[in-house]
């Protein structure tokens, strides 16, 4: 399959570009290049690999990079609510106009098939009791980075396409772990680099509830749903990650110390008493239809960013390129 990869510069993009690869497929990277291009250095000689430096608001561009590609996936976007809220007509349109644009250009390409949307589980906002929600539950999203979103998904599960177009949402959880792009605004990636660097890290609500996934699982999720039957995904969501992995940043904060005893850092819980993200959800669906299974947890991830800190494999983590604002 030749695969265009929207975003294939990116934290989770850049990893799921190296998995297409080892997959067998043909790939097709377009970014833009906002933090700069060494994640795909590694792949960038690659005989499969192509690689399209453009803007996702550009017809023209976006047009070329879908022609001939038998499907998108598209990670592409300003991510995560602080990014968002910072430039919020770049946002509006990035996120939702390009990105309906896209939609309609491949559901026009007749061979184009496949299209995997890159959502998020911050769409769910905050649930209400103490129960865990599902791709059923009502969405609630409470920044315009979900809400844009919730849009894109909407057009993507109702929206009247060619019987042979399968689009496909996928929620994902707060991702985490080691990427060819590092990101270090993403809380388990962060708790680890202050605390293993000696820092007093501030823990903002310590008893809000999100889901984690590390980030090779979240990209392995991708190219499972492109070599799924069509019939169990076409115009479905599925949440990705796992029901054990819901934790509160208190718990990420004591797996921390439990993977690493002897980190010298130290914590400063700061009380909030409301979060308006406050989440914990089932991932049964993507685990029953279509046999997804985490293969790293919570410890691994902590482990492996530790590694790559003492070694000096990254020896700049608070550079601006690791992080989204
Ligand atoms: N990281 C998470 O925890 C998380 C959670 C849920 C969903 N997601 C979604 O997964 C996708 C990838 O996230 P990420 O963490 O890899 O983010 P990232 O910021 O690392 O990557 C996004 C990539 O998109 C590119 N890009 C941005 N605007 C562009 C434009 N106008 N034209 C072309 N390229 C452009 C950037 O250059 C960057 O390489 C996003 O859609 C995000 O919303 C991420």
């Amino acid at each position: 399959m030749k695969v265009l990869v929207t975003g294939c510069a990116g934290y989770i993009g850049s990893v799921l570009t190296r998995q297409l690869l080892e997959r067998g497929h043909d790939v097709r990277g377009f970014d833009s290049l906002n933090y700069g291009g060494e994640a795909i250095l590694g792949v960038a000689s690659h005989p499969r690999f192509e690689f399209v430096r453009g803007d996702l608001r550009d017809v023209s561009a976006v047009r070329a990079a879908v022609a001939g590609v038998d499907a998108v996936t598209h990670l592409a976007a300003i991510v995560g609510d602080p990014a968002c809220a910072q430039q919020p007509d770049l946002t509006r349109a990035v996120n939702r106009d390009a990105s309906l644009a896209l939609l309609h250009l491949a559901q026009g390409q007749p061979q184009v098939r496949r299209f995997v949307f890159a959502s998020t589980c911050s769409n769910y906002g905050k649930m209400e009791g103490g129960g865990l929600v599902t791709e059923d539950s009502p969405l609630r999203p409470v920044s315009l980075y979900a809400e844009l979103k919730v849009e894109i998904e909407q057009a993507l599960l109702t929206g009247d396409f060619r019987q042979d177009f399968i689009p496909t949402a996928l929620r994902f959880s707060t991702v985490y772990g080691l990427s060819p792009r590092m990101r270090f605004d993403l809380t388990v990636n962060e708790f680890v680099r202050d605390l293993v660097l000696g820092r007093t890290l501030r823990v903002f609500g310590e008893q809000f509830w999100r889901p984690y996934c590390h980030v090779e699982d979240l990209a392995r999720a991708v190219g499972l749903v492109l070599e799924s039957p069509a019939a169990t995904v076409r115009q479905n969501v599925f949440n990705v990650g796992d029901t054990t992995e819901n934790f509160t940043k208190k718990m990420i904060v004591e797996a921390v110390n439990r993977a690493l005893p002897d980190v010298a850092g130290r914590v400063e819980y700061v009380h909030k008493v409301e979060d308006p993200r406050d989440y914990r959800v089932d991932f049964t669906r993507i685990k029953t239809a279509l046999g997804f299974q985490i293969t790293k947890h919570l410890s691994d991830g902590i482990r492996e960013i530790a590694a790559a800190l003492r070694g000096g494999i990254i020896s700049d983590p608070d550079a601006a390129r690791y992080r989204n604002v």
